[in-house]
């Protein structure tokens, strides 16, 4: 098997390529200018490396291609809907699966009927930007409750994603269970560094949920190298199949939102599961003012045939190996650089602690979104900030470098590691920023900022 080899082998070939354009620093200098040092504001063609994010930017299979050509376009009732929730149903064995166009359109259909004036806390391990958002916008209470080792980058901890059940009952306590309609575990924990959550972890929340009659989803992007992180580091799940992972963590929770652009392997997609038949009605009425009628929910039938293919591929063990021994791959590599990692090494992405890379700039002047564009102006590397100019009063300054799914071989992540390397022999010199435009929420996406002078 592949393990005995220290080499990782793509348990894939490539049959299809797409050119990357390699531009020279004087253009770059300009590109950054015009995009007022905001990387989302950068045109993907100038580009050479995007690991701005994992989600929507997976490499499908010649499997999921060739069912797209079977997608069934009905309006209503199309055969594509019942593949997909079928194969939803075998991992997660939830009763009313409805499609949405991505993850957030689910987490808006869901906080809209659950979120009301007194209902209106909602609990999680860490929420991510646009989940927060969406309930802070129905005038919710957003609470982040992960363990304090979840929040010390350095440490290492085989489950850093995990509630803090102390956290969870005192919070219950405190605000009366009759006010927190729901609690949410992420899987894996992206604004946390993608910190895996554990199988005994989600078991308490669940049981100390019941007792307290919460409800109790996964917001579930990330579900399968989760599960793989459960197969590796928890304590009797060595020769369980990853298969039967997800299926006994999802016995645990009353539904999910989830964002197909991760672990359903698609460029677009999402959905709501869950088995409450009541909401189901609720949810059905809202979908179809909203999103489509529910056999589709806003995309076409062949996506349905690409996600159904996906959660498929995305239990394949062979596959979680490859992902995610690839991604502790660049992980290990900048921690012998020296360069200051979120630990141990996430699923999707490396997290780089830009408050200790960079300890001359202060968090109001964003040290990760600097380190982003200094990244970018270096050798072309699109990367995410995490950190105060994502969330105000945010504990952590990180650098996410996502990795998309089966896109990016050795050789291009060689070049990461060498352009940063680069990066540090200079980071003395990298100045901190300053906002000059903000929108009023989700302002990472479009803000404007500028070098500290
Ligand atoms: N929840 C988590 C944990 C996510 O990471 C995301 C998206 C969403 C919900 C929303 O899903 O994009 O399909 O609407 N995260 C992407 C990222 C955008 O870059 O981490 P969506």
């Amino acid at each position: 098997m592949t393990d005995v080899f220290k080499t990782i082998i793509e348990p894939f070939r490539i049959k299809m390529v797409e050119p990357l354009k390699i531009t020279t620093k004087e253009e770059r200098t300009d590109i950054l200018q015009t995009a007022n040092h905001n990387l989302f504001l950068i045109d993907a063609k100038d580009i050479l490396i995007d690991l701005l994010t994992d989600s929507g930017t997976t490499a499908m299979s010649a499997s999921q291609w060739g069912r797209m050509l079977n997608g069934d376009e009905s309006y209503a009732g199309c055969k594509s809907f019942y593949a997909f929730k079928e194969e939803v149903q075998k991992l997660m064995n939830f009763k009313h699966v409805f499609p949405t166009h991505q993850g957030r359109a689910a987490e808006r259909i869901l906080f809209s009927i659950i979120i009301n004036d007194e209902q209106k806390h909602i609990m999680n391990n860490n929420h991510f930007d646009t989940t927060r958002a969406n309930i802070e916008q129905l005038s919710g209470n957003a609470v982040d409750l992960v363990i304090d080792e979840g929040k010390i980058p350095e440490l290492e901890h085989p489950f850093k994603g995990n509630l803090d059940l102390d956290k969870v009952k005192q919070f219950i306590e405190e605000k009366g269970a009759e006010n927190i309609p729901m609690c949410m575990i992420t899987v894996t924990n992206n604004s946390g560094g993608g910190q895996p959550v554990s199988m005994e972890n989600i078991r308490e929340v669940s049981k100390i949920c019941k007792e307290n009659n919460i409800t109790l989803f996964f917001d579930a992007c990330r579900f399968a190298e989760n599960a793989w992180f459960i197969k590796t580091r928890e304590t009797g799940y060595q020769d369980t199949s990853v298969k039967e992972i997800v299926q006994e963590m999802f016995s645990y929770v009353d539904g999910c939102t989830m964002s197909a652009k991760k672990d359903a392997l698609v460029n677009i997609g999402g959905f709501l599961a869950f088995n409450d038949d009541a909401l189901a009605e609720q949810v059905k009425n809202i979908e179809i003012l909203t999103e489509g009628y529910p056999t589709y929910g806003g995309l076409a039938g062949r996506d349905l045939e690409a996600m159904a293919q996906g959660l498929e591929e995305v239990i394949s063990e062979d596959y979680l190996h490859y992902r995610i021994s690839s991604t502790k791959y660049l992980g290990d590599a900048l921690t012998k650089l020296d360069i200051p990692v979120m630990r141990p090494i996430g699923g999707h992405a490396v997290y780089i602690d830009a408050k200790k890379f960079l300890p001359h700039i202060p968090p109001h002047q964003f040290p990760a979104q600097a380190l982003a564009c200094e990244l970018y102006l270096e050798g072309g590397i699109r990367s995410v900030e995490i950190g105060s100019l994502m969330f105000d009063n945010s504990e952590m300054e990180l650098l996410r470098l996502a990795i998309p799914r089966r896109v990016y071989t050795q050789s291009h992540i060689d070049y990461v590691i060498e352009v940063l390397q680069k990066v540090k022999e200079k980071s003395s010199q990298i100045k901190g920023l300053t906002i000059t435009k903000c929108p009023p929420y989700l302002r990472h996406f479009s803000a404007h900022l500028e070098q500290v002078k």
